[in-house]
């Protein structure tokens, strides 16, 4: 299998990590591995533990292997990221550098199989791992209005009463079997102006189903929690998030855990007022890609780094 996937904003993530130390790091998110490759060959890491719940991230970990014997993969989801390290022979370690580059890799979008994208037709499948759920299983059988408080939800998707309405119009008729049916489905959903936007009109309803399939907001919060206990003193939390649903709970952590008490939105309660300052804010404001990188690889135009310090 050919690794499709463009690490994103690569070199502004290698610009926070020291040279000069020798490095315990997690790569949360190994995907197609181009994070871990470029930290391997140019730091000097003593450990690295790799973490990715999409089995073709075994793949990809191998031809690595072959190169590097001081890396170890969990083929798991990051939400057990403290587990996982206790059953790794790093147990009594904390770690310098922990990083999440979050959402879908190009091999799993451009994989039409995997059913991520309403470019290219495929099963309404969305699984990055082994979630319970995929998306034929909500697209079919979720009651109307449970759909459209996804779409609502997870993909901010203002059009989502209409969408679910039309889903629910078009299921009874026949089972939607794919991501072209549903596009097609979502566009007619629309207003024609909507459909003319830069963004295709299926985007955000897709996105929305793979949050919920993948449960991805919750993975978040919990890694970010135990990821700050596994840091060593000075260690760096490094995040590169692709939506805002993402971005919000990054920053109000990094907010939260900094002492700035401060959330984006009342509506997000998970983090109490209380409790102890443990971080340090490195980058005030997101890092976004520069624009040639942009030109390059036009996925990485939604990127956001923000970076955490243990004190
Ligand atoms: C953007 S890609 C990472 C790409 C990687 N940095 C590289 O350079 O190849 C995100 C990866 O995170 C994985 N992932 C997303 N959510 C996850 C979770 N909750 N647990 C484990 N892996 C997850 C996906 O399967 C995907 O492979």
């Amino acid at each position: 299998m050919i690794n499709c996937h463009i690490p994103v904003m690569l070199d502004e993530v290698k610009s926070f990590i020291p040279i000069s130390k020798d490095l315990n790091l997690i790569d949360a998110t190994f995907g197609g591995g181009g994070y871990s490759k470029a930290l391997l060959e140019e730091f000097n890491i003593k450990n690295l533990l790799a973490i990715d719940r999409d089995p073709t991230a075994k793949i990809f970990f191998s031809e690595l292997k072959k190169k590097f014997k001081n890396i170890e993969l969990f083929n798991e989801k990051f939400s057990k990221i403290d587990e996982l390290i206790k059953k790794s022979k790093l147990s009594n370690e904390s770690f310098d550098v922990i990083i999440f580059d979050l959402g879908v890799s190009s091999n799993q979008i451009d994989n039409p199989y995997r059913g991520f994208s309403f470019q290219n037709e495929g099963p309404l499948d969305m699984k990055m791992g082994s979630s319970t759920l995929n998306a034929y299983e909500i697209i079919n059988s979720f009651e109307e209005k449970k759909l459209a408080d996804i779409f609502f939800q997870f993909g901010e998707e203002k059009h989502s009463r209409k969408i679910a309405k039309n889903i629910i119009k078009n299921r009874t008729i026949k089972p939607i079997v794919n991501t072209k049916e549903l596009s097609d489905i979502i566009r007619n959903s629309v207003p024609f102006s909507y459909s003319k936007n830069k963004i295709h009109p299926a985007t955000k309803t897709f996105q929305a189903l793979r949050i919920y399939v993948n449960d991805e907001l919750n993975e978040l919060k919990i890694a970010l929690k135990k990821s700050e206990n596994l840091l060593a003193p000075n260690g760096l939390l490094i995040i590169v998030s692709f939506q805002s649903l993402e971005d919000r709970i990054v920053k109000d952590f990094f907010n939260h855990k900094s002492g700035k008490r401060w959330r984006s939105s009342r509506h997000l309660p998970d983090l109490g007022d209380l409790g102890p300052i443990t971080l340090k804010i490195i980058t005030k404001k997101p890092l976004r890609p520069k624009d040639f990188e942009i030109d390059n690889n036009p996925r990485s135009r939604s990127a956001k780094l923000r970076v955490a310090q243990k004190i």
